[in-house]
C-alpha cells in the first residue's frame, strides 16, 4: 500500500484580519521548523492571501483559498476565478465545504464545476462531503456521502480517471464548529466507505493513494487518536486553526 502523507490543514473561514493572519503563519513557520513527514496548508481568506503568501516565504506551509468560481472571468460580481486565486499565491482550493452547502446553496453540479475549473487550472482542490445530523439518524449517511461523491466529482467519473493530488474532506456537519467530534471508529468507518468508492469507481492505485482529510471539531487533545486510523490521512481545521498553538498540537499530533 502506498504511504500517505498526512495533509494538516487550517480552514480560517472568515476569521482574522491582515496583521492576524501574518503573524499566525510566521509562528506556524517557525514551528515546522524541524518537523518533516506532514504538510501543512492554511486557507486565508481571498484578501488576505497575497500577505500570507509572502509571509510563508520558503517555509513550505501550502496556501488555499476557501472557494472560488467555475467560470475563467466575466459578470460574476464578487466572485474570484481559479486564475486569480494561483495569482494569489495558492496551490490549493477548498471546495464544496458544507457551509457553502448550506448558507450559500452550492449544488454538487456547481461543486463540480468548480473542481473541474480548478483542476484545469492547475490548482488542487480539496472537495468537501459529509452528513447532516438528521441523515445520520435516518441512516442516509452512506447514500448522502455516495451521492455527493458522484456529484462533485462528475468531471472525473467521466473522464474515468482522479488525478492523486485530489484531497478529499470528510466532515460530518454535525461536528462542524459544536465541539461534538465524530469518534475515530465513526470516521474511520465513513473513510473506508469513500476509500471503497474510489477503488470501485477508478481504481485501487487511485484509492491508495488519495489523501481523505477528517473535519469537524478536530482539536490538539483528539487529532491524534483520529490519525491513528488507517483511512484517516489528515484533517482540516477550522475552530483551532485560528490559534499557533492549539494548530501546532494538532500538527504535531
Ligand atoms: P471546526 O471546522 O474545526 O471549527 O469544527 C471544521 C471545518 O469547517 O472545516
Amino acid at each position: 500500500m502506498t504511504e500517505r502523507k498526512p495533509l494538516i490543514a487550517g480552514n480560517w473561514k472568515m476569521n482574522l484580519n491582515l496583521d492576524q493572519s501574518t503573524a499566525l503563519v510566521t509562528s506556524i513557520s517557525a514551528g515546522i521548523k524541524d518537523l518533516s513527514g506532514v504538510d501543512v496548508l492554511v486557507a486565508p481568506p481571498y484578501t488576505n492571501l497575497f500577505a500570507v503568501r509572502q509571509a510563508i516565504g520558503n517555509s513550505g506551509i501550502l496556501l488555499a483559498a476557501q472557494n472560488m468560481h467555475w467560470e475563467k472571468e466575466g459578470a460574476f460580481t464578487g466572485e474570484v476565478s481559479a486564475q486569480m486565486v494561483i495569482e494569489a499565491g495558492c496551490s490549493h482550493v477548498i471546495l464544496g465545504h458544507s457551509e457553502r452547502r448550506s448558507l450559500f446553496k452550492e449544488t454538487d453540479e456547481m461543486i463540480d464545476s468548480k473542481v473541474m475549473a480548478a483542476f484545469l487550472a492547475g490548482l488542487k482542490p480539496i472537495v468537501c462531503i459529509g452528513e447532516t445530523l438528521a441523515e445520520r439518524e435516518n441512516g442516509k449517511t452512506f447514500e448522502v456521502i455516495r451521492n455527493q461523491l458522484k456529484g462533485s466529482l462528475k468531471y472525473f467519473i467521466d473522464k474515468g480517471s482522479l488525478p492523486a493530488h485530489i484531497t478529499l474532506a470528510y466532515e460530518p456537519v454535525w461536528a462542524i464548529g459544536t465541539g461534538r467530534t465524530a469518534t475515530p471508529e465513526q470516521a474511520q468507518e465513513v473513510h473506508l466507505f469513500i476509500r471503497n468508492w474510489i477503488k470501485e469507481t477508478f481504481d485501487k492505485n487511485t484509492s491508495d493513494q488519495i489523501r481523505i482529510l477528517y473535519g469537524g471539531s478536530v482539536k490538539p487533545d483528539n487529532a491524534s487518536d483520529l490519525m491513528s486510523k488507517p483511512d484517516i490521512d489528515g484533517a482540516l481545521v477550522g475552530g483551532a486553526s485560528l490559534k499557533a498553538d492549539s494548530f501546532m498540537g494538532i500538527i504535531r499530533f
